[in-house]
């Protein structure tokens, strides 16, 4: 049955969602147009269709009961070994097929059921709700205000100034026993990243041989990896100055040092500099002889060392520092003093 079927004294009357008018004319083009009429279904203005609606919805329902109670029939009478052909499918578990069937329909009518519900019987009138002022009125905000002044003077902050003064005192110095626990962090490192183990009459150790170095044991062109005389792999604190005293020892044909004070601080063109790449402290590992370039492995920096260490190549930020070297009287090669500046990544040299 269509509308027109209806006969005309049992129509609603004809208005918009809000039974207002629309408010877009030709003087303002752009004013809100609000919703479109309600155009109304034939279950809203036909009882005897709603009826019908309810009837398939009520049906559709029946069916899923009536499929969960099949669900729960199959369980319990069907053997699982038990199989059964179906096309296309083939030879499949009966159980399966059985349970998957029911508990496929079950949830299909319940759904459907909901869906035709919705779409017939249930309310399809658009309504919009006007946004409320987000502010609060200015009745609130004085009741806001005078409850504030209330609490203030019940609690008698104004009056009672020894109360007031006493509690600022307690919670501006609590925060202090947060601050004193800080000190349980361990004790604060002093100078300890600006020195090493290497100060002024150290020998040169070789750490392959763990021998001192004399000047004739290093040939122009190689690269030796020396530590501090007195510190050993067995001592407790190795591996931490270890990390800060590494050194590389290569020879350098005097004529090809460029910058004149590493010419002064090396000893007949052997020149000393921190194994530890101011990048982020890779040990550097890798020398070529004919350019004089030390390579970090980690992310490529390279080094002239023939040209004070400056970085010609990769992130580092900083030369590598130079260990000023000389021969004591028995002609080993010896520190003469430690480094002049903190070894390693340059963020806390800078410090
Ligand atoms: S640590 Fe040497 S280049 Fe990054």
């Amino acid at each position: 049955m269509s509308s027109q079927d209806i006969p005309e004294e049992n129509l609603p009357a004809e208005q918009d969602a809000h039974g207002e008018a629309s408010v877009a004319d030709d003087k303002d083009p752009f004013a809100d147009p609000g919703l479109p009429p309600h155009e109304h279904r034939i279950q809203d203005i036909d009882e005897r269709a709603a009826k019908r609606s309810e009837r398939a919805v009520a049906f559709l329902f029946t069916v899923s009961m009536l499929a969960t109670v099949g669900f729960i029939a199959s369980y319990v009478a069907i053997d699982a070994d038990k199989s059964v052909y179906i096309f296309p499918l083939g030879h499949i578990s009966a159980l399966n097929f059985a349970l998957g069937m029911t508990l496929g329909v079950s949830l299909f009518c319940i759904g459907a059921g909901a869906v035709h519900w919705a779409r017939t019987l249930m309310s399809d009138e658009e309504v919009a709700e006007e946004r409320h002022a987000v502010q609060s009125p200015p009745e609130v905000k004085a009741k806001v205000l005078a409850d504030f002044a209330d609490g203030a003077r019940e609690s008698a902050i104004g009056r009672r100034k020894l109360v007031r003064n006493t509690m600022f005192g307690a919670l501006a110095l609590f925060p202090l026993s947060g601050v004193i626990l800080l000190r349980d962090l361990g004790p604060l490192p002093g100078t300890k990243l600006r020195h090493t183990r290497w100060s002024k009459g150290k020998l040169l150790v070789n750490m392959n041989t763990n021998e001192p170095l004399r000047p004739s044991d290093v040939a122009v062109g190689s690269l030796t990896f020396c530590k501090p005389e007195g510190l050993e792999e067995h001592d407790h604190d190795f591996q931490v100055e270890i990390a800060k005293a590494a050194l590389m020892i290569v020879r350098i044909q005097p004529d090809n040092i460029k910058d004149k004070r590493e010419l002064e601080w090396s000893h007949e063109g052997i020149v000393a500099y921190s194994k530890i790449c101011t990048h982020v402290g890779c040990p550097i590992s890798l020398y070529e002889q004919q350019t004089h370039h030390a390579l970090c492995p980690c992310h490529q920096s390279t080094f002239d060392l023939s040209d004070g260490a400056r970085v010609i190549f990769g992130p580092a930020g900083h030369a590598l520092p130079q260990l000023r070297i000389g021969v004591n009287d028995e002609g080993y090669l010896e520190a003469l003093g430690d480094f002049d500046e903190p070894v390693g990544p340059a963020f806390w040299e800078r410090g």
